[in-house]
């Protein structure tokens, strides 16, 4: 199990627990309640958790300043969740989107998204979420020069052991819908495309995580996994660092709803699909059936 991450959506507040309409056994948990599904989890052994942070409209702004202000209940989150946890490993995600209030990955002037005015701002996120105690920062946003950005602040600030897992080959996907819904956190205008990949390259998967190489990512991920696992093989022939894919929430939502109309063999779908990924060659799988999987595997292998 522990080449899974699970993905946990968190909101502020206390006793919440709101299920994502379209992801059946997903939800929005406040801090308590990511304190006992962390628990669950490690029972299961999942001991990688990456966090993302659904933040009200009232905070979000142009700037997404709130991604590293002193009040941003994330960072606070990852601060009391590293206490409690010290063993874990947390992935953070940094990107504009769940703070801005264009909706965009980062920031958006007379509807342009801005490469270079961006990476400041990542660089501020990520120093915050290092400093909160994240274990490995997930740039997510494919701005371009940011992992070396990134890189370059966090080992002059003396965070040279936190990681970084660049969302290297991350395509302009709707297999994307469930999660904005989750967040809240689609476009308010124009699309993804100018900065995600367009899914019928495959060669500028190879010269982005090039790129992220040379510029000191520690892993290079590949986003969405399914209907991508060539390029997951690709990147494993050609890269000596672990390969990462994520398993996104269109994906989950497809083999859920097609299960729950009886049209498929839910477990059995699961575990073909996860196996594909593996074959393809992702030494690690972000997936939201990390926790059902580990409770088939708990079953098939109990110790
Ligand atoms: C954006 C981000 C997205 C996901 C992770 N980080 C969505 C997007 O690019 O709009 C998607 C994950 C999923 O679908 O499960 N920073």
């Amino acid at each position: 199990m522990s080449d899974f991450i699970y993905p946990i959506f968190l909101v502020d507040g206390a006793g919440k627990k709101i299920e994502i309409n379209s992801m059946p056994g997903i939800y929005r948990l406040s801090i308590e309640l990511v304190f006992k599904e962390i628990e669950d989890c490690r029972r299961l052994g999942i001991e990688s958790f990456v966090i993302f942070p659904a933040i009200e409209e009232s905070l979000k702004d142009p700037l997404g300043k709130y991604s590293y202000s002193d009040k941003n209940f994330y960072l606070r989150a990852i601060r009391e969740i590293k206490s409690r946890f010290p063993d874990i490993c947390i992935v953070t995600d940094v990107a504009l989107d769940p703070y801005s209030s264009d909706g965009h990955d980062g920031i958006v002037k007379n509807g342009k998204v801005l490469n270079d005015e961006t990476l400041d701002v990542l660089a501020k996120m990520s120093l915050a979420q290092a400093e909160a105690g994240a274990d490995i920062l997930g740039p997510s946003d494919m701005m371009d020069g940011r992992v070396g950005y990134i890189r370059r602040e966090l080992d002059a600030k003396g965070f040279t052991s936190v990681s970084i897992m660049s969302y290297s080959a991350k395509y302009a996907s709707s297999f994307y819908g469930p999660f904005r819904d989750a967040l809240d956190s689609a476009p308010k205008s124009g699309d993804k495309k100018s900065y995600q990949m367009d899914p019928a390259n495959s060669r500028e998967a190879l010269l982005e995580a090039e790129l992220d190489v040379l510029e000191g990512a520690d892993f290079l991920m590949v986003k969405p996994a399914l209907a991508y696992l060539d390029i997951i093989y690709r990147l494993k022939e050609k890269f000596q660092i672990p390969i990462v894919c994520y398993n996104v929430s269109g994906e989950y939502s497809m083999i859920k709803a097609a299960s729950k109309l009886g049209f498929l063999d839910e477990k059995a779908i699961m575990k073909e699909t996860l196996l594909s990924m593996k074959r393809a060659g992702s030494d690690i799988i972000i997936t939201y059936f990390a926790k059902s999987f580990g409770e088939i595997m708990k079953n098939e292998f109990p110790s």
